[in-house]
């Protein structure tokens, strides 16, 4: 792919598509809930329509209307078998959060994904839920997709994760919504809390005390009428773009500020950006539109609590890191190893093609800021989050890039390049 960018950088103002992760969950607690779930500014990203279908299959009806999603929910109990095996697509969300609801019902399921879900790990669920009294297996052996479920009567237990996961935490507080008792889970980082304040809203009695989560037995969930805030994870990317093309100056509209995924905006700050949050909105989804203009910038280190909130945005950080003086070190972030791709070494190895100065550690990554950067052909590992990375550094880049399957953008965001290109001023 090649860009050409005019002198006066990246201009203008752009809504992005809906949060995913908060998308996924409205279908998964609207199916679950009494009546109709009206959802607005839904995610039509692959990753979850795969979360629909999948609901669909277990006679979920959902209606993908111009303006709005509706689930018609069929309460706690009233999701069918599945005559055929579930098919989750990319994504690892509804792998992991269907795998707890499914746990606990009265019939028989079976999950699988595209290669590279079927790579990434499944004991950090099988685990704790077979700690519940679930009977769930990995039906090669190996801890990965597929999996098979028979559902049956769960157990309410406390769990510490080894990880700051909020797919993981998810899956056991949606187990624990049928369970017999009481079901809490403490992680070492407070990963994204999105679970916790929808399901709340649904009615649920879901508790948080620090890294701690605790969920009561439901009777019952209630439908809601959801309003999805644009993906911080999405924005992230032209947020990058903004600060690094000089000149630029863009306004991104109605963005989650959520202050556990909002390490994103922590780090350019700390970098030395020009992010103002205009219009915050503090709803229990807090939103806020963002006024980022071009800025020298300048390496940090970033590990320890704050990766949790930031996960998904360090490969576009490691691009920002690329023009920014001095050294940014990366560390405590070896799950990146296991998302769609590699991300540690799919950054390191496409960015260092690109001509910068960057090394994979065990967990993350060294990047001495400064060099410029040339065209190249990259490899994105079909990951989309890859993709959209290299697709930024491109813009600062002399001569064409290459991204590989530059069409993965699609799992979370499929108008990400039309939507880059309204803002490249001619
Ligand atoms: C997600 C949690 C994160 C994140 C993923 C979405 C979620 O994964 O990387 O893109 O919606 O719960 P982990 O739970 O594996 O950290």
């Amino acid at each position: 792919m090649k860009e050409t960018i005019s002198r006066y950088g990246l201009r203008g103002e752009l809504t992005v598509p809906g949060d995913k992760s908060i998308s996924h969950r409205s279908v998964m607690f609207g199916a679950l809930a009494d009546g109709t779930t009206e959802i607005t500014g839904f995610l039509r990203g692959a990753d979850c329509l795969s979360t629909i279908r999948c609901f669909e299959k277990m006679g979920i009806c959902t209606e993908i209307l111009p303006d709005r999603v509706l689930v018609h929910g069929k309460g706690l109990h009233g999701l069918t078998a599945p005559s055929d095996i579930l098919d989750c697509g990319n994504s690892g969300t509804t792998t992991r959060l269907i795998s707890g609801i499914l746990a606990g019902q009265n019939f028989n399921s079976r999950l699988t994904g595209d290669a590279s879900l079927c790579r990434r790990p499944m004991r950090r669920i099988l685990i704790p839920l077979g700690r519940m009294g679930a009977d769930i297996a990995s039906e090669d052996g190996n801890d990965c997709l597929p999996l098979r479920i028979c559902g049956r009567p769960l157990h309410g237990i406390h769990y510490d994760s080894p990880v700051a996961s909020a797919q993981v935490k998810s899956s056991i507080l949606l187990a624990g919504l049928t369970a017999d008792g009481p079901t809490s889970v403490t992680e070492p980082h407070l990963s994204r809390n999105h679970t916790e304040i929808l399901l709340r809203s649904f009615g649920a009695d879901i508790r948080s005390e620090g890294t701690t989560a605790t969920i009561y037995p439901a009777e019952e969930l209630t439908a809601q009428k959801i309003a999805v805030p644009g993906d911080i994870s999405s924005a992230a990317f032209f947020i990058a773009a903004a600060l690094i093309v000089p000149g630029s100056e863009i306004r991104l509209r109605n963005i989650g500020i959520n202050p556990t995924r909002d390490g994103m905006i922590r780090v350019c700050r700390e970098m030395g950006g020009r992010l103002n949050l205009e219009n915050v909105r503090r709803e229990a989804e807090p939103r806020a539109d963002l006024l980022v203009q071009a800025s020298s910038l300048h390496g940090i280190t970033i590990g320890g609590d704050i990766v949790p909130a930031l996960i998904d945005e360090l490969p576009v950080i490691a691009v920002m890191a690329c023009f920014a003086e001095g050294t940014t070190v990366i560390r405590d972030a070896q799950e990146l190893k296991v998302k769609e791709s590699n991300r540690i070494r799919i950054m390191t190895e496409g960015l260092r093609r690109m001509g910068a100065d960057c090394e994979e550690t065990e967990d993350g990554m060294i990047i001495r800021g400064g060099r410029p950067l040339h065209g190249a052909s990259v490899d994105s590992a079909s990951d989309h989050r890859a993709a959209m990375s290299f697709a930024v550094a491109s813009l600062m880049a002399d001569g064409e890039t290459n991204i590989s399957d530059p069409e993965c953008v699609k799992i979370s965001y499929p108008e990400f390049y039309r939507d880059l290109h309204s803002l490249i001023a001619e």
